[in-house]
């Protein structure tokens, strides 16, 4: 019996030493010390024996138990050695690879151009104001001379809030913030977001930028705004454009006009940014209306000024040759990638 116990001893251990999965180190155990396992059944066939022998089988078998039970432990810690090796293999990290796919950013065209613009208008002397996106009626529309029964202030093109307040339709609220707050004389350029209660297609938005600006002094003419204007377009489309002047209404300004450019994308043939007219609406403008400047507590008789309103969204498109204004809202990186 102690012969078949020792090689029972030595059979398992190297049995246990070549397991290679901790299924078939379990399947050991269970083997050889479980409840019906090897051991057990030695140690339930130690009755027939006298009791010295059963003395000597006994302790033999703890012995044998230990060493096994031992043996598979280490066997065990061997395989949780390995796998955290494995595991650490996996999780390896180069921290000093470069990281990859990463792209550049890049302003946004609009952002772009606004910024040119307002550098030009810095360097002519003019400040750069900025007014809030949600306006009272008094400065959107009452304080820049149009009465409540005015097209404009219909509620097809404005967003109204509750309160009387509303997205600003225009930036001209800041001019009169401006004149208010600063009084004349006074250059200022006001550049924003604008919104209209429209039905989006490829040339129109709800939400689109403009740049406004006015400049008041004394003996301020149409000849000191043609120059400002023509400036301000030279610069922006760096070469001559074609431009026509046509009168046009605005109830701010007196005498008012609207500065048409020739289509840049289709060079007056007629495409859907131009309305297949071959002209684009890019400035309206005109001499500041007496009415405008007194209700901004400027006395008339000694100041005058002219104003102008670009449409910086559209003017966006006529320099990259961008056939439809959903692109500049569209959030698209193939279409933004293009500006980088
Ligand atoms: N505020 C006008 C608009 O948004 C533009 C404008 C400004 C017209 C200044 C004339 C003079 O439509």
């Amino acid at each position: 019996m102690e012969t078949a116990l020792t090689a029972l001893e030595s059979s398992t251990l190297s049995r246990i030493r070549e397991a290679v999965t901790a299924e078939a180190l379990e399947a050991v155990r269970v083997e050889v010390l479980g409840r019906k396992g090897q051991l057990a059944a030695v140690s339930r066939d130690m009755g027939k024996l006298t009791p010295e022998e059963r003395a000597r089988v006994g302790k033999l078998l703890n012995t044998v138990k230990t060493s096994v039970e031992a043996a598979l432990e280490a066997r065990r810690a061997e395989f949780e050695a390995q796998a955290l090796a494995l595991r650490l293999d996996a999780e390896w990290l180069d921290m000093t690879v470069p990281a990859g796919g990463t792209r550049p950013g890049a302003l946004h065209p609009v952002s772009r151009i606004q910024q040119e613009i307002e550098d030009l208008f810095h360097s002519l002397g003019f400040t750069i104001l900025d007014g809030p996106e949600v306006e009272d009626e008094y400065h959107n529309f009452d304080a820049l001379n149009i009465p409540p029964d005015h097209p404009a202030r219909d509620m097809q093109d404005t967003f109204w809030l509750e309160g009387g307040l509303l997205l600003r339709t225009h930036t001209s609220p800041v001019q009169v913030r401006g004149m208010e707050r600063l009084g004349p004389p006074l250059r200022m350029i006001a550049p924003g977001r604008v919104f209209r209660n429209e039905s989006v297609d490829a040339s129109h938005e709800h939400t689109f930028y403009q740049v406004e600006g006015m400049m008041i002094d004394r003996d301020v003419s149409v000849a000191n705004l043609i120059f400002f204007m023509t400036t301000l377009l030279t610069a922006v489309f760096k070469r001559q454009v074609t431009v026509r002047l046509r009168p046009g209404f605005f109830p701010f300004v007196e005498p008012g006009f609207e500065l048409d450019i020739r289509c840049l994308i289709c060079a007056g043939e007629g495409c859907p940014v131009c309305k297949h007219s071959g002209w684009v609406e890019l400035l309206p403008c005109g001499l500041v209306n007496p009415r405008v400047l007194q209700a901004s507590g400027i006395d008339s008789e000694q100041w005058g000024g002219f104003a102008f309103g670009l449409g910086l969204t559209r003017l966006v498109m006529m320099r990259y040759a961008i056939d439809d204004i959903r692109w500049l809202q569209s959030g698209d990186l193939r279409f933004l990638e293009q500006f980088a």
